[in-house]
């Protein structure tokens, strides 16, 4: 059963049943309504800290716009009327890890999953199926109704991620949690911070102060820069793991690394340490390869950040090491590789990692080329995040004031318009682990320009991620999108109003 039928010839406005991204795997519409009332409660089974969480997390995205009170309780015998019950009880375990199934009738709401990560995305579904005006941070007018029927979801891809590139320019923890929120929102679960590259080091290591000290004090056009502490970058983590998404640390390597090399002279072949960088090529620096120092150096930060890092992953970049010569690389990353190892960790790198030999627990994020081919060859799975369609910071048209264009330019449509299992030759679904958008930081230096910027592009990649393949079009996309406008002003996002988008 797919959400739309497939005789439906061009859908209309009116052919849209509701407006939920990403789309749900099978939905079935009743035509009846449930409402939300002020004696509406929040019912949990079983009563356990992590459900109890969810139930309030539901709760309180319901109560400022509607002022109703919302009390979350623990689920005991029958189902009282006109509650919502969440539960993990007489689920279909096929629905996987983060599947779910959502029962709305005239008299109450059954949001059923195998594991908590689905309840938490089914109450995402909830948050959208009702009026957009539920997401005012002040009280609105009703009515506040669910349609009734049936829902049945899981993720395609297991990744569905954003990248933010914190060097180039530094965002706080207050943005990175408005930014996982919004994540959250459309059922994404990878947050990739990019904590280091030429122009800044990002996170504080206490075994090499002066890389955050020093390393951390500008960014591109020489503002003043910053870093998170290490408890910041731990909230951090633990604010998204509360909303099911794993934050995904990079430290990119053995390029990109001129603030290391600015920060400690003896990373330096030459022993001098390099000026701070505010400018925007690439391709310059390189850790010197031939020093035991680099990799005590590299042992060190891994070590620290693993530490702080519950999530499985640790990225090492190892895009554009052009000033590193191909053999010294290939070296260093089979090295780094097992440093990643030994903290417990899997590495990810940028698809030039795919010259390396690689685990097969590696991952490669494919981004320009078809070197992540032979990643694939070795075993290893691919994150795909080409940047002729997933990089947020390419323009949207000529006439965009912010971002870059040497992939091209990327409108609404063409970010959502492609297949990842079909896109490269060589890398079909069962190579692919899901998707991921990059923002890269350069010309972006604002919480304004980073959501215009990403939204509504990264809405799409995370339909991509989520969505059945079959069933996913942009003419029957493109009206759904239109219909999040109010959602995205509601919860003050600033996004593009593409002209391809019939905005409410
Ligand atoms: C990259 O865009 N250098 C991964």
């Amino acid at each position: 059963m797919s959400a739309y039928p497939a005789e439906t010839p061009s859908p209309t406005r009116a052919t849209v049943p509701f407006s939920v991204i990403p789309k749900p795997a099978e939905v079935n519409l009743s035509g009846g309504t449930f409402p939300l009332t002020e004696r509406t409660q929040v019912l949990v089974n079983p009563a356990d800290p992590e459900l109890l969480a969810i139930g309030q997390y539901l709760a309180d995205h319901l109560r400022p716009a509607t002022g109703y009170p919302f009390p979350v309780q623990a689920a005991t015998g029958a189902l009282p009327e006109g509650s919502i019950l969440l539960t993990l009880s007489d689920s279909d375990p096929s629905l996987g890890e983060e599947g779910y199934e959502l029962a709305i009738t005239p008299n109450g709401v059954r949001l059923s999953a195998p594991h908590p990560a689905g309840l938490f995305w089914g109450v995402q579904t909830i948050r959208q199926l009702l009026p957009p005006s539920i997401e005012s941070s002040a009280p609105q007018d009703g009515p506040w109704t669910l349609p009734t029927g049936s829902i049945r979801d899981w993720p395609r891809f297991a990744w569905r991620g954003m990248m933010l590139d914190v060097s180039r320019h530094f965002f706080g923890p207050q943005v990175i949690k408005h930014l996982i929120d919004l994540l959250a929102y459309y059922k994404m679960n990878r947050l990739h911070l990019h904590l280091s590259d030429d122009q800044g080091w990002r996170i504080m290591i206490h075994s090499w102060p002066d890389l955050a000290r020093i390393g951390g004090s500008t960014q591109v056009g020489g503002g003043p820069g910053g870093y998170y502490s290490q408890e910041e970058y731990a909230d951090i983590v633990a604010y998204a793991q509360n909303r099911y998404i794993t934050v995904v640390p990079e430290i990119d390597m053995p390029g990109h690394t001129n603030a290391a090399l600015a920060s400690y002279a003896e990373l330096n072949c030459d022993g001098v340490a390099r000026p701070l960088y505010t400018g925007t090529e690439v391709g310059f620096s390189s850790l010197c390869l031939d020093k035991e120092i680099t990799y005590r150096f590299v042992d060190d930060v891994v070590r620290e950040i693993a530490a702080r890092t519950p999530g499985p992953y640790f990225h090492i970049g190892g895009d554009e090491a052009m000033a590193t010569p191909q053999s010294d690389y290939i070296a260093f990353i089979e090295r780094v590789q097992g440093i990643v190892q030994s903290y417990g960790k899997q590495m990810i790198g940028w698809e030039e990692i795919g010259q390396a030999k690689l685990l097969p627990t590696s991952i490669v994020q494919l981004w320009h080329s078809a070197v992540a081919r032979e990643a694939v060859r070795q075993g290893a799975r691919v994150i795909m995040s080409p940047a002729t369609r997933a990089y947020l910071d390419m323009k949207y048209t000529p006439e965009t004031p912010l971002g870059l264009h040497w992939a091209g330019y990327i409108e609404v449509k063409d970010a959502y318009d492609w297949d990842p299992a079909t896109l490269v030759e060589g890398i079909g679904e069962s190579d692919i682990l899901g998707v991921e958008a990059p923002l890269w930081t350069e010309t972006i230096q604002t919480v304004a320009d980073m959501e215009w910027m990403a939204f509504p592009r990264l809405i799409g990649i995370a339909e991509i991620g989520w969505s059945p393949a079959v069933g996913r079009d942009w003419e029957e996309y493109h009206l759904r999108l239109g219909r999040h406008s109010p959602r995205l002003a509601a919860m003050g996002v600033n996004f593009y109003r593409s002209p391809q988008v019939p905005w409410e």
